[in-house]
């Protein structure tokens, strides 16, 4: 029981399947101890599904009409053991089988990064650029910007690092978040450019931050959504692997449970 797979994708990026048991009886203790209260959750949860599939065959109409090209972002370090990257390559075969048509641009910011902005090269996205470099700062943010404009679904795998984003996708939004091309300031206020757009994010993270105590930690989730939203792309699907660091299992069921949510997100 248990045991992974791994296929590799349309997209020829490697993607890892996870099968796992199910749990026996729902809890340690079996059915019959299960409280009054989980057997209501339960009688909601059922009450509630077919308007869930509602809402997910309505998500599969919004988004089946729009993708002809999607843009994938890495920056884990872990290399070949990263679970975000893991779980991007499976968002791609997930969506690439919905939409076989859509291209992909594929960035691994982990193992080629973008440089972080220096006082030599500054001008070529927050000024006039004159210098060789400053020229050739504006030349890689055109193109990032390219990139994005091209694509109707970005797929962002976010490790958390520290709380927060890794400095590699935090350099790439340095290049890409650029006044009167991705954003303007208008009398109302600052307005995104980049509109129309779906991103899925698969944030990994070593400890629990979507509940308890280090939720009013998780600098990683709101500053990517303040992020994207600067630009315009507010339709933004998170989709967590938590607890990676709490031993084999609990990864395996981080894991497992990241995947169905892509599934979902993928409809
Ligand atoms: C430099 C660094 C900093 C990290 N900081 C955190 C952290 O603040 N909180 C946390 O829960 N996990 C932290 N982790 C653990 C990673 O989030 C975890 O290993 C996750 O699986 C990384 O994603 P990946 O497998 O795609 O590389 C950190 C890992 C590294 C390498």
């Amino acid at each position: 029981v248990g045991g992974r797979r791994t296929r590799t994708s349309a997209t020829g990026v490697p993607g890892k399947l996870y099968d796992l048991p199910r749990r026996r009886g729902g809890c340690a203790a079996g059915t019959e101890r299960r409280s009054n209260f989980r057997d209501a959750v339960e009688r909601l949860t059922a009450l509630l599904r077919p308007y869930r599939l509602l809402y997910l065959s309505y998500r599969h109409e919004q988004t089946e009409a729009a993708v002809t090209h999607i843009l994938a972002l890495n920056c884990s370090i872990a290399g070949e053991t990263s679970v975000s990257r893991a779980l991007v390559a499976e968002t791609i075969l997930r969506l690439r089988e919905k939409h076989p048509e859509a291209s992909l641009t594929l960035r691994d910011l982990g193992e080629a990064p973008v440089a972080h902005l220096t006082p030599d090269t500054v001008a070529g996205v927050r000024g006039v650029p004159a210098t060789d470099a400053e020229l050739a700062t504006q030349a890689l943010s055109d193109s990032l910007i390219a990139e994005l404009e091209q694509a109707d679904i970005v797929v962002i795998g976010a490790p958390m690092y520290n709380f927060s984003i890794p400095t590699s996708l935090r350099a790439w939004f340095d290049h890409v978040l650029r006044p009167r091309v991705t954003f303007s300031y208008s009398e109302s206020g600052p307005q995104g450019l980049m509109k129309g757009k779906r991103a899925i994010v698969v944030e990994t993270r070593g400890g629990l931050y979507s509940e308890g105590p280090s939720k009013a930690v998780d600098f990683q989730e709101p500053y990517l959504r303040q992020l994207l939203a600067f630009i315009g792309i507010t339709d933004v699907t998170f989709i967590h692997a938590e607890k990676l660091g709490f031993g084999p299992e609990a990864r395996e069921l981080a894991v497992q449970s990241a995947t169905t949510r892509i599934v979902e997100a993928v409809v």
